[in-house]
């Protein structure tokens, strides 16, 4: 079943700890994965752990608030062994602060305290590393976490993450559907699109061999690679289509520059990108004289 719906969170965990989730889901998930040891690197009230415990589990469960920072400590080295199942629900938006309203003082590693999406995007990634490293080889890793709207913008949280993780690794996406949130209650009656009320469970294996953490960072930065390369490409393709076809060089950057998303616009040498974008695809790209370009046949 890839669609997870529990209206009841059940009995583990504590249903006051603000952004709980359902020990349904950990149930499911256990009697699904049937892993032998588990961690919860942010375990909030500890519902994943009440879970595997009552299920015979080796269980492991840390939390910043227990003083575990998953930005800055090994997971592995905090519970001394590899696990088969190393899942987190992370803190994610900024809806909830934990640090600070849940509990304590604000501390500056609180994912739900990150300074913007692309911030937290970025420390998420360094979560989701540490806990591959602390699974077992053929393990399961990943995270429950939702998308967010907010003024009108939609950022997916598990869109990012999926993107930064190897892309053979990805096992699963679950859709779990939300149920008592304190957003849901508030009225959405102008707004355009349906107000979110899933999260998804994002499921990666560990490659049964794994080489070492040099090649694994090497092929991952390869992948990325190949994914900002294959996006410039489209870029470049789309606007000279707009352009009729062919078009010259200055032409090229002035529409580049019109539509480019931010983040590939911001980077300052994006001029010698499209050059170099059009000159290594000359599948697509033709030159034709004095700087203008066409579309290959
Ligand atoms: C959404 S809650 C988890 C809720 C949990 N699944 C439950 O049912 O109670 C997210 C947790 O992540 C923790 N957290 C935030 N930043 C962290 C970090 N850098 N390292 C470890 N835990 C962190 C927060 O303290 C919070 O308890």
């Amino acid at each position: 079943m890839s669609i997870y719906s529990f209206p009841d969170r059940g009995p583990w965990g504590d249903s006051k700890y603000r952004g709980n989730c359902s020990g349904h889901v950990y149930k499911e998930l256990y009697e699904q994965l049937k892993p032998g040891s588990v961690c919860d690197p942010m375990m909030g009230s500890g519902t994943s752990i009440e879970v595997a415990q009552e299920m015979n589990i080796k269980a492991f469960g840390l939390d910043l608030r227990l003083g575990f920072d998953i930005l800055r400590e090994s997971i592995v080295e905090r519970i001394g062994q590899e696990v088969e199942l190393c899942l987190s629900h992370p803190a994610y938006g900024g809806q909830i602060k934990f640090s600070g309203e849940v509990w304590g003082d604000p501390h500056p590693s609180d994912l739900s305290r990150c300074k913007d999406d692309n911030d937290f995007h970025e420390k998420l990634h360094i979560a989701m590393l540490n806990q591959r490293t602390a699974t077992v080889p053929g393990g399961i890793y990943g995270a429950i976490l939702g998308d967010w709207r907010r003024n009108g913008k939609y950022t997916s949280y598990q869109a990012e993450l999926i993107a930064r993780m190897p892309s053979d690794e990805l096992a699963a996406v679950l859709i779990k559907a939300q149920h008592n949130t304190t957003s849901a209650r508030r009225s959405y009656g102008a707004m355009r699109f349906p107000f979110i009320s899933h999260e998804y469970v994002l499921l990666f294996q560990k490659p049964k061999k794994v080489l070492s953490m040099l090649t694994d960072l090497a092929s991952m930065a390869r992948q990325q690679s190949t994914r900002l390369t294959s996006t410039w490409k489209a870029i470049v393709r789309s606007v000279l289509m707009g352009l009729g076809g062919s078009a010259s060089l200055s032409e090229i950057y002035a529409k580049v520059a019109e539509h480019a998303p931010d983040r590939l616009a911001a980077n300052p040498s994006w001029q010698a990108k499209v050059r170099q974008t059009l000159n290594s695809n000359l599948d697509c790209f033709a030159p034709v004289d004095r700087g203008v370009w066409k579309l290959a046949a």
